[in-house]
């Protein structure tokens, strides 16, 4: 990832979530405080911002960028023709009401979408890039673990039942044997010299599971938080640290 490239990222999500805060603001206000002039500079705000949001699209190659595209031109457009007719005759109180409603939906149907689409999108193809290491089974099985997080997880951090984390703390425990067992596996076999090192991070991370899962008849939102905690520093530090080392030991071996 170029750091020109990390860069629009950052500005796309502050700018996204500025846009949406102000056509939040304007969506709600009564319909004699709307103005015309505001109106008109907020559709030229939203025609540069998709620009930049499309053209970040086209970088990843986002599937829905078509679908976004439409249905955000026939917004703007709308927009566009109400400025105009408001410029030639003036803004009545009908043309305001139209700009509530078409604001209102833009904000739901579209920008509101980005937020669970697009935005999570980008994380995953900018994480899975990072994450690769070369080795097809592993890899496999790390992309397997953050589907895993991205889809479940991330559902029940809010309401946890006991079930719920049971559930998530089976999942781990089985996939913490096989991928680590395939993973140490590789590594011995490649004559590794870090990998007593590498294989003790693997067991701290298995206490951690049974740690949790120890206490599983406690707070189970708390122990939620525990594992996305766990998780996080295990993904960040170790698959993207230890597990990247390794892999670049294993492509070195493989050359000569
Ligand atoms: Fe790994
Ligand atoms: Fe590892």
């Amino acid at each position: 990832m170029s750091e020109e490239n990390l860069l629009r990222i950052e500005l796309f999500t502050e700018t996204y979530e500025t846009i949406c805060k102000k056509v939040e603001s304007i969506s709600e206000n009564e319909i004699d405080k709307l103005n015309y002039l505001e109106i008109k500079s907020l559709a030229n705000e939203l025609k540069n911002f998709h620009k930049f949001f499309w053209n970040l699209m086209e970088t990843y190659n986002f599937p829905d960028k078509e679908t976004y595209r439409t249905l955000t031109d026939n917004y703007l457009k709308e927009l566009g023709e109400i400025c105009f007719e408001a410029e030639i005759y003036n803004f009545k109180d009908t043309l305001k009401q139209k700009v509530k409603d078409i604001l209102t939906n833009y904000l739901d149907n579209c920008l509101l979408n980005i937020d669970n689409t697009f935005l999570p999108f980008l994380n995953n193809t900018i994480f899975l890039k990072n994450l690769t290491l070369g080795i097809k089974l592993l890899d496999a099985q790390h992309r397997s673990l953050f589907v895993f997080i991205d889809k479940f997880i991330s559902k029940v951090i809010e309401n946890a039942t006991k079930d719920d984390v049971e559930k998530v703390v089976q999942y781990l425990e089985k996939y913490a044997d096989k991928h680590f067992h395939d993973e140490e596996t590789i590594m011995k076999n490649s004559g590794y010299s870090e990998a007593e090192s590498h294989i003790a991070e693997h067991k701290k991370f298995k206490n951690t599971i049974a740690h949790i899962k120890s206490q599983i008849n406690g707070n189970n939102s708390e122990l939620i938080e525990q594992i996305f905690k766990g998780l996080n520093e295990w993904l960040i530090k170790h698959i993207l640290g230890s597990d990247k080392s390794f892999a670049a030991f294993y492509h070195e071996k493989s050359k000569n």
